[in-house]
């Protein structure tokens, strides 16, 4: 009798925080931009009818950057409350420790992904997160107004600036007085780092620290892509830009305000869709170059942990793998275009026929440059908000690139100090 108490007991114990027959009630925290908290929802309930488990959503704010001050607090305090973490591609090494380690449990499913994602979210041997979705950023451009004047895509930073100030003057001067040249992520945030890393990077500037580890944004080609995107602010961008982030940009877009637009593929069905006052006017190619160098795309995306506090974790396992199945990567691409981190999906028939966006990404997201978090590990958050800052400094004035990157060299020094 004694024995059947314990076993009473320990089966009690057990099911704490779970419903009948084994069902756990489970929450998921993610961040809210664009469809994608309402597509979580609809993921979520076939999991839910699948799994007999239950999900909820804690909504937090768009800006990755907040996200990560919260996860972090939450972490540390070893809340119970979350189960799973919904994660930018850049936080793996600095919130490891509050997750599972998820290789054991996704060994059967890990060939189908792309290894550098899967690279990319490994810290020490450990399995931090399961990839939800890729990102790479696209130039979207409105396809009849450069019809209208007569000007080609832009394939360099330099034609951009010349089309996007050409188009906007004379559609102003046609009565279009909302009509700007060139809408991005401005703000002071992570959204930053990725618009700069690429002016940077295809100026041939390097990725702000080697993937050595080797500090190398103080260079005279990096200065020079900061200037020329100084030089956009108040001219071609509206002043505003400056404390935009994606979705800010997105509503200039696409109300019809903005000749280009720098942004995720989340923006192109958005673009399309019957609300949108630039349905069928518009398209998505590459970033440009800068003179003499090749396009980049910062290297995005978001993916799944287990905290390492949740009461729920096999039921948790259980969803990060229904989430990052092909299955739903695939219904994913269907309805936001976020882009699969399985291969195979790119050449998946209705993708192609549905999503001309994602079909056409493959290669822009497996040749994306990622941002320096692999080598400055703990401090990547404060290496990019030194460098966010400093780009935010010069695009409003306060300071010329050549020097706030100097500064910036000497802070990310003392950063450093021997190592990262
Ligand atoms: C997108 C990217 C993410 C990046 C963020 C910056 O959400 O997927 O990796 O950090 O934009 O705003």
């Amino acid at each position: 009798m004694k024995r059947m108490g314990i076993v009473a007991v320990m089966a009690a114990v057990l099911s704490m925080g779970t419903g009948a027959a084994g069902a756990a009630d489970l929450s998921i925290v993610l961040g809210s931009i664009g469809k994608d908290v309402e597509e979580m929802r609809g993921q979520l309930d076939k999991f839910q009818a699948a799994s007999g488990h239950t999900v909820s959503i804690v909504t937090m704010p768009a800006s990755t950057t907040d996200q990560f001050g919260q996860y972090r607090l939450w972490l540390s305090a070893g809340n119970k409350d979350v189960d799973v973490y919904r994660t930018d591609v850049i936080w793996a090494p600095q919130l490891a420790a509050g997750f599972v380690d998820l290789t054991a449990a996704m060994q059967d499913v890990l060939p189908q992904h792309s290894p550098a994602i899967i690279q990319s979210q490994t810290v020490d041997g450990k399995l931090v997160a399961m990839p939800l979705y890729a990102d790479a950023p696209a130039l979207y451009y409105r396809k009849d107004l450069l019809e209208k004047y007569g000007k080609s895509v832009p394939k360099t930073w330099t034609e951009l600036t010349a089309t996007a100030q050409e188009v906007q003057d004379k559609e102003r001067a046609a009565g279009n007085a909302q009509m700007n040249g060139f809408v991005f992520q401005g703000a002071a945030y992570e959204g930053l780092t990725c618009d700069a890393l690429e002016w940077v990077a295809s100026s041939g500037g390097g990725q702000i620290v080697s993937p050595e580890g080797e500090i190398t944004i103080n260079n005279p080609k990096a200065a020079a892509a900061l200037d020329m995107a100084k030089g956009w602010v108040g001219t071609i961008a509206p002043a505003g830009v400056l404390g935009y982030m994606e979705e800010e940009s997105r509503g200039v877009w696409q109300t019809g305000n903005a000749v280009f637009m720098r942004n995720w593929p989340y923006a192109y069905p958005l673009s399309a869709s019957d609300d949108s006052a630039v349905k069928g006017k518009f398209d998505a190619v590459p970033l440009p170059a800068g003179e003499g160098g090749q396009s980049a795309a910062c290297l995005g995306g978001w993916n799944l942990a287990v905290s390492q506090y949740s009461e729920n974790k096999d039921a948790a396992i259980e969803l990060v793998k229904f989430l990052s199945s092909a299955e739903s990567q695939k219904a994913r691409a269907l309805g936001t275009a976020r882009l699969p981190t399985i291969p195979a999906l790119y050449d998946d028939a209705e993708i192609k026929a549905q999503q001309p966006l994602v079909a056409q990404w493959k290669g822009v997201f497996e040749n994306a440059t990622p941002r320096p978090s692999a080598p400055t590990k703990a401090k990547y958050n404060e290496v990019s908000q030194q460098f966010w800052t400093a780009v935010n400094k010069t695009l409003s004035g306060q300071g010329d690139a050549a020097t706030n990157l100097d500064a910036l060299e000497k802070q990310m020094r003392r950063l450093k100090r021997s190592d990262w």
